[in-house]
């Protein structure tokens, strides 16, 4: 649909100086022509990378600018160890630190601000999925930070669609499955900003890997991948690249 191809590795809480240096060669060899890749390390280990082939991307972020938050980290700190991209309102964070949709909105804004591009990721817990609800749960998702940041802004943005069944356990969701969603939310976007939704990068996660990948990456609205598990072995990882082209 002429949407450049993206995948991000987030590595959550996973992975040493080594491995970043493992994966910072293995990335540098190979390669990612025609697709857009994304390592999101830890914070200790972003500066160690350095690359003009594949971009850096944060996990999280705080949505105050400066200040007295012990433990936050800036957009602004971000940008300057070379970040490009963050990933905002993982489901891990939105369950573990109780992240609410008008917080996950905050940090939106405060990634787009410091021109960073935001992954913002959605997706609905399995007794939603079970009810049916799946598309409304990520509309309110959605619908929160649109209204926050505006519809112009759309165009700078990148969604995950991440179904909590689907992650970390094996439980892939259908190409169908992740299609439906996918096509859901573009339309759903469109009636914000036609054009932005257009162009709009929307990747699947949740236990992507090399085997499946291909047939994922196939449907037509889903453009790529946010990776878990897999971004931590370089080979799974780069077959994965492979597969979005
Ligand atoms: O951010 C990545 C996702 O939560 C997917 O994780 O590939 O380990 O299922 P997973």
């Amino acid at each position: 649909a002429g949407r450049r191809p993206l995948v991000a590795g987030n590595w959550k809480m996973n992975g040493d100086l080594k491995l970043a240096s493992a994966m910072q060669s293995a990335l540098q060899d190979a390669d990612l022509t025609d697709l857009d890749v994304v390592v999101c390390p830890p914070f200790p280990f972003l500066a160690s990378f350095d690359s003009d082939k594949f971009a850096l991307g944060a996990q999280d972020l705080s949505h105050f600018e400066s200040g007295a938050h012990t433990g936050e980290v800036a957009a602004g700190m971000l940008r300057e160890v070379g970040c490009q991209y963050v990933i905002v309102g993982h489901s891990e964070r939105r369950t573990d630190q109780q992240e609410s949709n008008e917080l996950v909105a905050e940090k939106v804004a405060a990634a787009l601000g410091a021109e960073l591009t935001p992954i913002l990721c959605v997706g609905e817990p399995l007794p939603v999925r079970e009810a049916g609800d799946e598309l409304h749960y990520v509309s309110a998702q959605l619908d929160a930070v649109v209204t926050r940041v505006g519809a112009p802004q759309l165009s700078k943005m990148v969604i995950a669609y991440e179904p909590i069944w689907a992650i970390g356990t094996g439980n892939t969701a259908t190409p169908e499955q992740a299609q439906d969603v996918h096509a859901h939310i573009r339309r759903h976007l469109s009636k914000a900003n036609a054009e932005a939704a257009a162009g709009l990068r929307i990747l699947y996660g949740g236990s992507v890997n090399a085997d499946n990948a291909v047939q994922l990456f196939a449907q037509p609205d889903v453009d790529g991948g946010l990776i878990g598990g897999a971004s931590l072995k370089k080979d799974d990882f780069l077959a994965i690249c492979q597969a979005a082209k």
